[in-house]
């Protein structure tokens, strides 16, 4: 099944995906273990920070080994390129999808950069490319500040449609009221927004939610409802691994050996990624 198939079928049946994202292979590991648990497709996602970390090989081959271990569909996607040519970099190196991200430039050249990664990326099959577009603020952390997102920030509907009819992208990214991080406030997602996007575009293309971490379970039903087919979570996973890591070092001081103290960070990172594919109605999908 391509992950073309998966978000399609996610989109009709009205579930959405999770996008988990990672910077080591303890981390890309213990979610193909909980989605094999699951049986959910697994969607392993790397920043251009991240995947500076791991490698874009190491991250091909750590896909490759995980696909051999644990038989289910995993993928691995290219998230936030914030050029053209890092998104080319991530192609080559074998990832499965794209995010290109030029939602920083202005709409013309934001088309056209994504649509020359279209391009690139339809010679090899099956890659899927997503774009994105509006002001998507934050970071993946704890924000110590309120982050006020303006109405200036969120995607026009129109002007998505007319993006993904120009670049031709699989997948679309707006901004609805969402952030990078978790919010001192509660964030308010713009549902009636969401509708309206997904209303005007083309059926082929899927609508990604960023910022997945933080947000009540009731907007993201919503959401998943209004037509959100895959959702991005990282700060969640960040404070779940880095937690449950700080956790064994004070609970074993003189423990040197890293494959005893990874497990317990591992765990209570596997107990986030389980709520979010409940919550998220991707279990029992395969
Ligand atoms: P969060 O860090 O808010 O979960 O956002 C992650 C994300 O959107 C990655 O693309």
């Amino acid at each position: 099944m391509s992950l073309q198939e998966i978000l399609q079928r996610a989109y009709q049946d009205n579930w959405a995906t999770g996008h988990f994202n990672i910077s080591t292979l303890e981390q890309m590991r213990v979610i193909c273990r909980v989605c094999q648990e699951l049986k959910s497709p697994a969607i392993i996602g790397t920043s251009e920070g991240e995947r500076k970390y791991i490698g874009l090989l190491e991250a091909v081959a750590m896909r490759d080994a995980l696909r051999r271990e644990f038989n289910i569909p995993i993928f691995i996607n290219a998230d936030h390129s914030k050029s053209v040519e890092s998104a080319k970099a991530a192609v080559d190196a074998g990832y499965d999808s794209i995010h290109i991200d030029l939602s920083a430039e202005s709409f013309d050249d934001n088309v056209k950069g994504t649509a020359e990664v279209v391009e690139y990326a339809k010679h090899k099959s099956k890659i899927s490319v997503e774009g994105e577009l509006g002001y998507l603020r934050g970071e993946s952390k704890i924000q110590k500040e309120k982050i006020e997102v303006r109405p200036e920030d969120l995607t026009r509907p129109e002007e998505a449609r007319a993006f993904c009819h120009r670049t031709g992208v699989d997948r679309f990214a707006p901004v609805v009221g969402n952030i990078h991080g978790i919010s001192l406030e509660e964030p308010a997602l713009d549902i009636d927004r969401v509708k309206a996007i997904r209303h005007l575009l083309p059926e082929s293309v899927t609508l990604v939610l960023h910022g997945g971490s933080g947000i009540p379970a009731e907007q993201m039903r919503s959401a998943i409802k209004a037509g959100i087919a895959n959702i991005h979570v990282n700060t969640d996973l960040r404070v779940a691994f880095a937690g449950g890591l700080r956790e064994a070092l004070e609970a074993h001081p003189d423990e040197i050996a890293s494959y005893k103290l990874f497990p317990e960070a591992e765990e209570v990172m596997a107990k986030v990624i389980e709520q979010k594919l409940k919550l998220f109605g991707s279990v029992n999908r395969l």
